[in-house]
């Protein structure tokens, strides 16, 4: 019989309290037991960034951690990010510089990119690299998505500078 574990956890602003099995991951649990199915898996190793979401404003890797141990804590995906307009901008510069092909890196390319530009700063493109060096994308070359970030950071710069 599986074990489980009753958890209560915060999910893109929704209370969330559930029976989950001891051995599913956050990445499965978001996934299966509530169709949150924004947030992908690849490699299922903590190498490809398809799973990030952000666990208490840090990005994590859902792969890598069980349901059971984000008991108390605050997630967030990209469906959360979406809905509360976070990363519109974004996803408009991802979608006008053709940063993405197949899709399947996007959410977790979005979650990293929301955690290069929650930091305040001007990344130069170096550091964007850099940031994005957990990511893997096997279809754009990642130029056109360091574009799009470096675009966005420039415009929100920007923004806050006439603010
Ligand atoms: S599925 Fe989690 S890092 Fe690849
Ligand atoms: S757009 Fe296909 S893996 Fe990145």
């Amino acid at each position: 019989m599986t074990a489980k574990m009753a958890i209560s956890l915060t999910v893109n602003g929704e209370e969330v309290e559930t029976l989950v099995a001891t051995r599913t991951t956050l990445a499965d649990f978001l996934r299966q037991d509530l169709q949150l199915t924004g947030t992908h898996t690849g490699c299922e190793m903590g190498a490809c960034g398809a799973c990030l979401v952000l666990v208490d404003d840090h990005p994590v890797h859902a792969c890598l951690m069980f349901a059971v141990q984000a008991e108390g804590a605050v997630v967030e995906t990209v469906e959360g990010l979406t809905t509360r307009r976070a990363i519109a901008d974004l996803q408009s510069a991802f979608h006008e510089r053709n940063a993405l092909q197949c899709g399947f890196c996007t959410p977790g390319m979005l979650v990293s990119a929301y955690g290069i530009l929650a930091a305040g700063a001007l990344p130069s493109r170096e550091e964007i690299r850099d940031a994005l060096s957990g990511n893997y994308c096997r279809c754009t070359g990642y130029e056109a998505i360091v574009d799009a970030i470096e675009q966005t950071a420039r415009l929100r710069h920007e923004q806050e500078e006439q603010a």
